[in-house]
């Protein structure tokens, strides 16, 4: 891969490291060092860290670590020349990077957001300037959305005649095969759009690129709601609508309120509550739950006021708990309005705003759709058993709030807390395993080895390695992965380089790689650095010494069985030496 080191130094120069990962998840300073979630995998407790001046990053709990580029690649899932494209772009940096093979899914990726952004602005176009939208400008309005959140959502109109996209698109130079890979064409006539007369719903990623769209028919026949197909780009569960828009609000408030659908999204964020968030049409997944986990504390399930808006929301809100993101609700109990759309299709964005700023502890809410009976019919209501509280009770992590939960039930049905508690605990109450996504720590694979401790102080500085090579030889190392990684040292130090980040790229040992990064991040190895050099390089002296040592003695017994006498001299005088040596070694430590 032909980029020029020159250009990757520039971009991790420019490149501001923190803000990059704070896009993907909130940080911390603790000491140096910067503490969060994990964006890379599921956990309750923050194991991730960022160490800026080294430009590193390390999560103690799945082991992921490397450089900005890594994270990038990692995040975004992109290649190594796309990581750079990208990053460069953001530094501002001009980087000509030639038809290589593996810029080729680089820029089809980067083509097909171009594309989609591009489509994007032309159904908002029409929908707000052109005749062909005046049925679904009407639509919006009759709806109660104002411009400005059309306008901030970039909703859109696709055109009834389901050639037309083809049309513009092909005058704007796209390729065949880029239009097929977009999502906005059938698969089965390549001419026809995939969407038609309908209003359109760009969904962002969270760095605001467009990577699909939800749209809404206005009338005829079909589904009411239409998302693109899964791509490289899109996969529903892990996105939420609204994400982009509502991050950074999330984020100051740690709040988020999820809905069900498009439509409500937009309606909170036109009353001001700019933190709402909607799946895409399929229930609630645990990949979203960790996006919002990223920047909130709190969420508040705001469903639909129907049996299947309870069930849903029963099941977000044990969802939630496994994440220890805690679930609240809002009851529509009081209002003739079905979802928070219908409050601003009857201009009740006040109403709106209110309600969501007193919202209950899901359990309260759940506790008042509930029953005592067994088999309770939807006929009476929208009803719950007592028994169906109790897959949400068994997903809290927390004891105690297990336990409060309990004695609320209790306390609600007038029922002693025992038999509640021995009812809850006569099963499992719920099926699917709990998700401890933990991947596998590869890094316990490696041997805290002197010779590993050696070659991480020295990586913490050239300084150091020049004392570390001038006091031992690669031959005193034993361990392999040590002498890997002295070998990689030695190259570096005569090229001259040292950067922790040129260090981790040489090294091929996958689980090494994590397990030096893990070191150099934590504190373990930051201070004491030369007594901890000193101490390693007399451990592996003498352990040599004392190895030749035995070598020694062996041979000398075998000549004095064998009476080969001038052998013998040879091997003594090598023992004194040996002794002399350990004698030295011994004085030394005792210094
Ligand atoms: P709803 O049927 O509750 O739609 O579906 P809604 O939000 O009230 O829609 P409006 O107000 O009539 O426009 C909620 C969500 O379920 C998904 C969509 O994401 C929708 O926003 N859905 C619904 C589909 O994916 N397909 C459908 O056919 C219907
Ligand atoms: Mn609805």
């Amino acid at each position: 891969m032909a980029i020029p080191e020159t250009i990757i130094q520039q971009i991790t120069a420019k490149v501001d490291f923190l803000e990059l990962v704070g896009q993907y998840t909130s940080l911390q300073r603790v000491g140096d060092r910067y503490r969060g979630l994990c964006p890379f995998h599921q956990e309750k407790t923050p194991s991730f860290y960022v160490q800026p001046d080294k430009r590193l990053f390390y999560c103690f709990g799945c082991g992921k670590g490397g450089n900005l580029f890594q994270f990038l690649m990692e995040m975004e899932h992109l290649t190594f020349p796309e990581a750079v494209r990208r990053l460069a772009e953001k530094a501002g940096i001009q980087v000509d990077l030639y038809d290589e093979q593996s810029l080729e899914k680089g820029r089809r990726q980067d083509a097909i957001l171009q594309l989609l952004k591009r489509v994007a602005g032309s159904f908002h176009y029409i929908l707000m300037y052109s005749p062909q939208g005046i049925p679904a400008r009407t639509y919006l309005r009759k709806r109660g959305l104002e411009d400005s959140i059309i306008s901030k959502f970039q909703l859109g109109y696709a055109p009834a005649d389901p050639y037309w996209l083809k049309k513009f698109l092909e005058k704007k130079n796209f390729s065949r095969e880029l239009l097929l890979e977009s999502g906005l064409f059938t698969h089965r006539s390549p001419d026809r759009a995939f969407f038609v007369h309908r209003i359109m719903f760009p969904i962002y990623s969270s760095q605001g690129d467009v990577v699909a769209f939800g749209g809404r028919k206005l009338s005829g026949e079909g589904p009411k709601y239409l998302n693109s197909a899964e791509s490289a780009l899109f996969k529903k569960g892990e996105f939420l609508y609204g994400f982009y828009q509502a991050r950074e609000e999330i984020r100051r408030t740690r709040t988020a309120v999820l809905v069900e659908g498009y439509m409500d999204v937009i309606a909170l964020h036109q009353a001001g509550v700019e933190v709402s968030v909607a799946p895409l049409g399929t229930a609630l997944t645990p990949a979203q739950v960790r996006l919002l986990k990223r920047f909130a504390d709190r969420v508040i399930l705001f469903f639909d006021k129907d049996e299947a808006g309870l069930q849903a929301m029963r099941k977000a809100a044990i969802l939630c708990e496994q994440e220890e993101l805690e679930p609240f609700a809002v009851s529509l109990e009081e209002f003739p309005y079905k979802d928070p759309a219908d409050f601003i299709q009857n201009g009740q964005k006040g109403e709106l705003q209110k309600i969501v700023k007193y919202p209950i502890p899901i359990l309260e809410f759940l506790l008042k759709k509930t029953s005592l009976k067994k088999d309770t019919g939807t006929h009476q209501g929208n009803l719950l058993k007592v028994e169906d509280l109790f897959p949400y009770i068994e997903s809290m992590v927390s004891e105690v709030r297990r336990e409060a939960a309990i004695a609320q039930i209790a306390d609600f049905f007038e029922l002693d807390r025992d038999s509640i508690r021995k009812d809850f605990q006569r099963k499992k109450w719920i099926n699917a395993p709990r998700k401890v996504s933990q991947e596998e720590r590869k890094t316990e694979s490696i041997q805290r080895t002197p010779e590993i401790i050696l070659m991480i102080l020295a990586m913490e500085s050239r300084k150091n390695f020049e004392d570390i090579r001038s006091r031992i030889a690669l031959d005193d190392f034993e361990d392999p992965r040590g002498r890997e990684l002295y070998i990689t040292l030695e190259e570096l130090y005569r090229e001259e380089e040292w950067s922790i980040d040129r260090i981790c790229q040489r090294i091929s040992d996958e689980a090494l790689k994590d397990f030096v990064l893990s070191k150099l991040i934590s504190s373990e190895f930051k201070m004491n650095q030369e007594r901890l050099i000193n101490d390693s390089v007399m451990f592996l002296k003498r352990r040599n010494l004392e190895r030749q040592r035995q070598q020694v003695l062996k041979a000398i017994q075998r000549c004095e069985r064998t009476n080969q006498a001038e052998e013998l001299s040879q091997l003594l005088e090598k023992k004194m030496y040996l002794d002399g040596e350990l004698e030295k070694l011994r004085a030394v430590e005792n210094e």
